[in-house]
């Protein structure tokens, strides 16, 4: 039995969510199709259309290239699979940074389009004012901060942010986004002491990726944790299966008996209909 915050009655919301913080660990996972979301809706609070999918599905070398399009028909497929859980959708790179308004506008489409209640969006201080203007308009913002993938290219790679003087820095964000009315804020890839300092120090929930045990709830790329891929093993991934080595077999059989004609067998066809005369 899933322990949703709605217990069924109609998908959470940001306030649902928020209100777990103290209560117990909140758990999400990236969905980007339907039936993942179907199976995500079984057993998580939050369904992240996450803008990995720009990676994780379609083999970009990173996030930047993903468009509010991929963002909006991948939302639409993770809402028809959703009852309980509730969606957030990431504002893909170049959708939100302009300016608030170049931001609510993106925001607005993304909600209005796929019907997803939240949208998250990457950054910290810099940021606080967009989530502020888009907050005060009626749309709730998971903020991101610590590495932030989008911004790849000026932290010269996926390693760990937070070390050192950094720390100060990742601190202040969380305050930041918190202060401006974000109502949940994911912390990816930080040093695990940093994490749970934010965490006591936020009265909203942090989600933690790559940040430790102390956060309050936790977030994975689904396929990851499902290792569907079999070249990727990130340290903070735990593998809960080995899908892609499954997966592999398995097209590697059929492919061995297209060739030697053991598939399809006559069980597989369907028999010729005679008319009578
Ligand atoms: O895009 C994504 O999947 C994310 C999670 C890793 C938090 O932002």
């Amino acid at each position: 039995m899933s322990a949703t915050p709605s217990m069924g009655l109609r998908p959470a919301l940001p306030p649902d969510i928020a209100a777990l913080k103290g209560q117990r660990p909140i758990v999400m996972l990236t969905a980007y199709t339907a039936p993942m979301a179907r199976l995500v809706d079984a057993h998580c609070d939050v369904a992240l259309v996450g803008d990995s999918l720009g990676m994780v599905l379609h083999g970009l070398p990173s996030t930047l290239g993903v468009t509010m399009e991929m963002m909006i028909l991948h939302g639409r497929a993770v809402m028809r699979g959703l009852t309980r859980a509730m969606c957030v959708i990431d504002m893909p790179f170049g959708s939100y940074e302009e300016s608030p308004e170049q931001a609510f506008r993106n925001a607005a489409r993304l909600v209005a389009e796929t019907g997803a209640p939240a949208v998250k969006l990457e950054g910290g201080a810099h940021m606080a004012e967009t989530i502020a203007f888009l907050t005060a308009r009626g749309i709730p913002v998971m903020a991101h901060v610590g590495l932030t993938p989008q911004a790849v290219n000026t932290l010269g790679g996926y390693k760990v942010v937070g070390r050192e003087a950094e720390a100060a820095r990742v601190m202040e964000d969380a305050r930041a986004v918190e202060a401006a009315g974000a109502f949940a804020v994911v912390i990816e890839k930080v040093p695990m002491g940093l994490a749970a300092r934010i965490t006591q120090g936020l009265a909203i929930p942090t989600i933690g990726i790559g940040a430790g045990p102390d956060c309050d709830g936790q977030v994975l790329v689904v396929d990851d944790m499902l290792g569907l891929f079999t070249d990727f093993r990130p340290k903070f991934v735990k593998r809960y299966a080995d899908l892609g080595q499954g997966a592999a077999a398995a097209i590697a059989d059929y492919a061995d008996d297209v060739r030697a004609r053991r598939f399809p067998t006559r069980e597989h066809g369907f028999a010729d209909v005679v008319k009578p005369k």
